[in-house]
């Protein structure tokens, strides 16, 4: 069974509509890329799979059960997690201080649905795991430091990890190469992939970057202007006609 089915998915600015009875299905354990223009729709597909917005027609169903209409919070209590294309920080707050809080929520979250939310595991230990999270990722030289003042790709790196401390099943990531140099590029193909072969997660991506895409993805959508024209196998999806024409095509495509 796919972890997401989505059929007819619809939605609009009141000047504009973005998504155009759009239909996508993630399996478990894929990493499925979606590309297209800017303005393609993207980013409005991710909010309306994350629920930050409700689509005006068409329905999600996530591991068997209709989400459509439930919250976005709803939705991480699920297992959906998200990382946003301009990182969600809490900018003040020190780098450790925003990975504690995440743990906490992963503590509220797990406690609550257990029914023993009086049993937090004490703030030492959330600390220590906080601090082991940040030097596996090599940002625990800088826990001390407001997360504001982070440079862009560790700001990235953070927030990815905030969003695994929440113990996900299923990870949207926005565009979470942006903006880097190519050697944190390469760094993060590198941990998407160990997340999907080593720790089984099923992850759903946006990205520009090329290399990026054929590096890590095992599916390949196109959104052109909130239609979905390919999806498939990635190198098939590359050869398709359509898909060279609007996006590989002369002017050098995306990249
Ligand atoms: N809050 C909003 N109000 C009105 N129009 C919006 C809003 N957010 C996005 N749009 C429009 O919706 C369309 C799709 O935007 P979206 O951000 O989903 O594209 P995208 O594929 O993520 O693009 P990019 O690659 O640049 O991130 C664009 O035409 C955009 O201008
Ligand atoms: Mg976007």
């Amino acid at each position: 069974m796919s972890l997401i089915q989505a059929h007819g998915l619809t939605f609009a600015y009141p000047s504009v509509r973005v998504l155009k009875d759009v239909a996508i299905t993630v399996e478990a354990n894929e990493s499925h890329v979606v590309i297209g223009p800017n303005g393609a729709g993207k980013t409005t597909l991710f909010k309306v799979l994350s629920g930050e917005i409700f689509p005006q027609a068409g329905s999600i169903r996530y591991d068997g059960e209709d989400v459509t209409r439930l919250d976005a919070w709803q939705r991480v209590h699920r297992g959906i997690g998200r990382t946003f294309q301009v990182a969600r920080l809490f900018g003040e707050q020190t780098v450790l201080n925003n990975v504690v809080l995440a743990l906490e929520c992963r503590e509220r979250i797990n406690g609550s649905s257990a029914g023993r939310w009086w049993r937090l595991t004490p703030a030492r230990a959330l600390q220590e795991e906080a601090m082991e999270r940040l030097a596996s990722y090599g940002l625990d030289r800088r826990a001390g430091d407001a997360a504001a003042t982070l440079s862009h790709g560790d700001k990235k790196r953070l927030e990815l990890l905030l969003t695994l401390a929440l113990h996900p099943k299923l990870i949207m990531l926005d565009e979470p190469t942006a903006g880097m140099a190519p050697e944190d590029r390469r760094a993060v193909v590198a941990l998407i992939n160990r997340l999907r072969e080593e720790e089984g997660l099923t992850l759903l991506l946006t990205e520009h970057d090329m290399e990026v895409v054929f590096g890590l993805a095992t599916r390949l959508t196109v959104l052109n202007y909130g239609e979905i024209i390919a999806s498939g196998d990635p190198e098939e999806v590359r050869r398709d006609a359509r898909v060279q024409e609007i996006y590989f095509g002369k002017g050098g495509g995306h990249a």
